[in-house]
């Protein structure tokens, strides 16, 4: 690819060269050969004049001298008189040639006029290309002309040898210009070869192809225009494929919570139906075992009262239709209802309650209600994962715009691999464990949405076999609401 370029565009420098290399030539030639020939024409009308002056009287003339002059002067001399005859010639007979007047040649008649003319043409006699140079003829010829012609194959000898050297000198002088449009051309198929690469890459996708920058010529541009350009793709491609992984992660939680609520609803169903059918079929009137069935019925009935309200709570505020009554409340009163309501339980199961209390001006600014069902949520998960003789600690303390509440236990903890999970819908470190203890997995996810509701965040940290800690933050006035989140990590979608 890069040798197509090369060729192209050196062929196209040569073609603007060569036109200046031909005409560069053609003038230099004429020029030269112009020169030469008014050179030779001078030279040779002097010797014309010499001859003439050194001519004998006409009358006396005779053919071997004539020759013998003619030989000195490396030409053909021809004597003609003033009415067009020729007298004498050095290589033709002058009996046989024509009258010179009657049919006249350019340079007699300069010469009968009484100037130097010349012409060069070829002979009528010797059918050869000559330079003929006339000048006037001597006293002893009045009004006549003695003509000297040379062979024009000398002057086109010297042309030929001044063209040559004129060629070989515009050839030596083009030739650096040749070798400079060669290089130019070499960088710039180089250049090109590089951006239709570059090109190439982008079309496969590789949009983290770049192209080195090469200054502020108009390839420099174009590599910074198309860097920015993959730049530009690039980054739009990432936010399709975040876009799309969204979508997936959206879907897969959708399709997973429809079959959890299916699976969550069967089992208390196929419990119920199963056992008020034996009732039904003859177990009603069996003393020893209706009761046990119908408490059996009841547990069941109570746990699929429980996952609708809480699958509603949880619908109400994901979408919105929860109507919050926002207050400023004092921090140390929301800990201290939540920790009562959850006493009796945590002493049933001789669990240490603490409460550590947060400043005293400290206030939280939000629904006290939906503040009550987050903590006791946390604190319900924090007595039932935490074995006898354990430990659970509440308490807030202020973080900037924020009030960040903690409920900390010394209970099973969470492995690390299920953290980030933890708060999705029916998601339960151990299904079996938490069924066995009440659980549908939504109390947590209801506790984020109810977070997120009121601008806040939650986190948090566990240890397996040390315990676990949830923080979750709330405003502390009305203006905070709008303002950024602790530890968006955490953040409800
Ligand atoms: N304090 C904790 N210590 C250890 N594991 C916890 C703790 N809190 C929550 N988990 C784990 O997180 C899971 C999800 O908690 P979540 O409150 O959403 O559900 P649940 O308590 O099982 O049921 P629900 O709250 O709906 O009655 C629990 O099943 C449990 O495995
Ligand atoms: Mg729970």
């Amino acid at each position: 690819m890069t040798g197509r370029i090369f060729l192209k565009l050196i062929l196209g420098l040569l073609c603007l060269l060569l036109p200046a290399l031909v005409s560069v030539d053609y003038f230099a030639t004429r020029g030269a050969t112009d020169i030469y020939i008014q050179n030779l024409v001078e030279q040779r009308a002097d010797n014309a004049r010499v001859l003439a002056l050194s001519l004998p009287d006409p009358a006396a003339l005779d053919g071997a001298s004539l020759r013998e002059m003619a030989r000195a002067a490396r030409g053909r001399l021809t004597v003609v008189r003033s009415d067009g005859r020729v007298l004498a010639d050095s290589e033709a007979d002058p009996a046989q040639m024509e009258n010179h007047r009657t049919n006249p040649r350019p340079e007699l008649l300069r010469a009968f006029a009484g100037y130097v003319g010349w012409d060069i043409r070829s002979s009528a006699t010797l059918g050869i290309r000559f330079l003929y140079v006339a000048v006037p003829g001597p006293k002893s010829l009045p009004g006549g002309a003695v003509r000297l012609a040379v062979p024009l194959a000398e002057v086109d000898r010297q042309v030929a040898r001044i063209r040559g050297q004129v060629l070989v000198s515009t050839a030596l002088a083009f030739l650096p210009a040749i070798a400079i449009a060669a290089l130019v051309a070499r960088r710039i198929s180089r250049r090109f070869a590089a951006v239709m690469a570059h090109a190439g890459e982008l079309a496969r996708g590789n949009f983290r192809a770049r192209l080195p920058h090469t200054g502020p010529s108009e390839f420099g541009q174009l590599a910074r225009t198309l860097n920015d350009t993959a730049e530009e793709l690039e980054k739009t491609l990432e936010q399709l494929q975040r876009e799309h992984a969204e979508l997936e992660k959206v879907e897969r939680i959708r399709k997973d919570f429809v079959i959890n609520v299916s699976h969550e609803l069967r089992t208390p169903l196929a419990s119920i139906q199963g056992y008020t059918e034996t009732l039904i079929d003859g177990a009603l009137d069996d003393p020893e075992h209706n009761l046990r069935f119908l408490g059996i019925i009841r547990r069941n009935a109570e746990r699929l009262a429980r996952i609708t309200e809480d699958l509603l709570t949880l619908s109400r505020v994901e979408q919105k239709r929860q109507t919050f009554e926002f207050a400023s409340h004092p921090a140390n009163a929301l800990l201290t209802e939540a920790v009562e309501l959850v006493r009796p339980m945590a002493q049933k199961n001789d669990i240490r309650l603490e409460m550590e209390p947060a400043p005293a001006a400290a206030e939280a600014w939000c629904d006290s209600e939906a503040v009550s069902q987050i903590l006791s949520n946390l604190l319900d998960n924090a007595v039932k994962y935490t074995p006898r003789g354990g430990r659970i600690a509440v308490g807030a303390a202020p973080a900037g715009r924020f009030l960040e509440v903690y409920v900390r236990d010394t209970g099973i903890g969470i492995p690390a691999g299920e953290l980030p999970r933890l708060f999705e819908r029916f998601y339960r470190v151990d299904k079996a464990r938490s069924r066995e203890l009440g659980g549908t997995g939504l109390g947590l996810s209801i506790v984020k949405h109810l977070v997120a509701a009121h601008h806040g965040t939650i986190r948090v940290e566990s240890r397996i076999h040390e315990g676990s800690a949830f923080f979750f933050t709330l405003p502390v006035d009305e203006s905070a609401r709008h303002g950024e989140r602790l530890n968006p990590e955490f953040t409800a979608p």
